[in-house]
């Protein structure tokens, strides 16, 4: 299952696929419509799932940007799914990348489905 799904990623979330300011922008907006359920600090409550660390990657591991961006745009937040453009679900997302420990870069996070879906995430690449 790894490897098929490894073969698609041209690029991974170590690249620096967004940007310091993209972050930014995010973490307001993370403020303002995730953070109720998800806490401040990203670590979730008792109804909703930490977006950090080990739990967060266990889920994701080996799947791609895409994937994640597609549930968070269509589903988050749960009470008003879909309710944000296009462009804050990248900052928001830049933001949780950011918090994750993934190193920003020279070029934002796209919204294109093409391109979200060529990144993979993944936990190997620390070390390169
Ligand atoms: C009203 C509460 C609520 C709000 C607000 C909310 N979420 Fe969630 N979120 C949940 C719940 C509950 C789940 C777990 C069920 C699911 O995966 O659909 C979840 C799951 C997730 C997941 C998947 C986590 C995993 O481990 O699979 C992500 C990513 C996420 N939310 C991001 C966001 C973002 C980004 C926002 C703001 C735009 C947001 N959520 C706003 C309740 C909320």
């Amino acid at each position: 299952m790894q490897s098929s799904i490894r073969a698609q990623g041209s690029s991974s979330i170590w690249d620096g696929i967004y940007t310091e300011a993209q972050a930014v922008r995010g973490e307001e907006e993370y403020a303002a419509r995730c953070a109720s359920c998800h806490s401040v600090d990203l670590r979730g409550n008792s109804n909703s799932p930490s977006l950090l660390g080990l739990s967060f990657m266990f889920i994701w591991e080996g799947r791609t940007l895409g994937e994640l961006f597609g549930k968070v745009s269509t589903e988050m937040p749960t009470d008003q799914p879909g309710s944000l453009s296009l462009q804050s679900y990248a900052a928001i997302l830049a933001f949780i990348l950011k918090k994750n420990e993934f190193p920003a870069g020279s070029s934002e996070l796209s919204t294109n489905d093409a391109v979200l879906n060529q990144i993979l995430i993944t936990s190997e690449g620390a070390a390169n």
